[in-house]
């Protein structure tokens, strides 16, 4: 009688072990991925601010409220990148590995190069998937940021604008 009881206390203990593991080993992967997307700077674009320019706190990577103007194209304002429907709700991994690195949407929409993937191209698998897998254990928050607005289209909000001197 004492053998099964024993045996199962120990395997318990066992699993419980290897949960705590697994959980800190995701720990280390979402600190990680914070590090890389603080060393990226997804939040200089991706945080919303106030009237006066500053990031609002709190709002975590839940959309830019100022906008970059791509002349024939169209503003873009940084997406709402937390698990909301308003974000990457129901995003895999690997169409936000896909959209950081190629700039292609789950909708086959090419993101404008606004967005700096170009740049974020030379990822490696491993560390695109560490900043993925930190995207989506942020928590959701509804966005403030707009819909693109198409060449020629009035802007919803504030942007940035390249002009020459006249
Ligand atoms: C210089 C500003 C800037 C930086 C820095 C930046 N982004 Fe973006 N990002 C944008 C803009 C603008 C868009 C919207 C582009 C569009 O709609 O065509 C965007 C779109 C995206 C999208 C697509 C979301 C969607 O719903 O279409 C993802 C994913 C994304 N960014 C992830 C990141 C991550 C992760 C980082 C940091 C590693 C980052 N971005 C850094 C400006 C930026």
């Amino acid at each position: 009688m004492l053998k099964p009881t024993l045996f199962a206390l120990t395997s318990i203990a066992a699993l419980a072990t290897a949960d705590m593991a697994v959980a800190k080993e995701n720990e280390a992967e979402i600190s990680r991925g914070a590090y890389l997307a603080t060393v990226m700077d997804c939040g200089g674009c991706h945080v919303p601010r106030g009237a006066d320019g500053a990031p609002i706190e709190g709002a975590g990577l839940s959309g830019g409220s100022i906008g970059f103007e791509i002349p024939g194209l169209g503003i873009f304002w940084p997406a709402n990148l937390t698990p909301d429907d308003t974000g990457l709700k129901g995003w895999t991994k690997k169409q936000i590995v896909d959209a950081v690195r190629t700039g292609v949407r789950p909708d086959g929409r090419m993101l404008s190069p606004a967005m700096p993937w170009p740049a974020y191209a030379a990822l490696t698998d491993e560390d695109a998937e560490t900043l993925a897998t930190f995207l989506q254990a942020m928590p959701a928050a509804r966005t403030t940021a707009f819909p693109p607005a198409k060449d020629g289209e009035d802007a919803q909000g504030p942007f940035f604008r390249v002009t020459l001197p006249q």
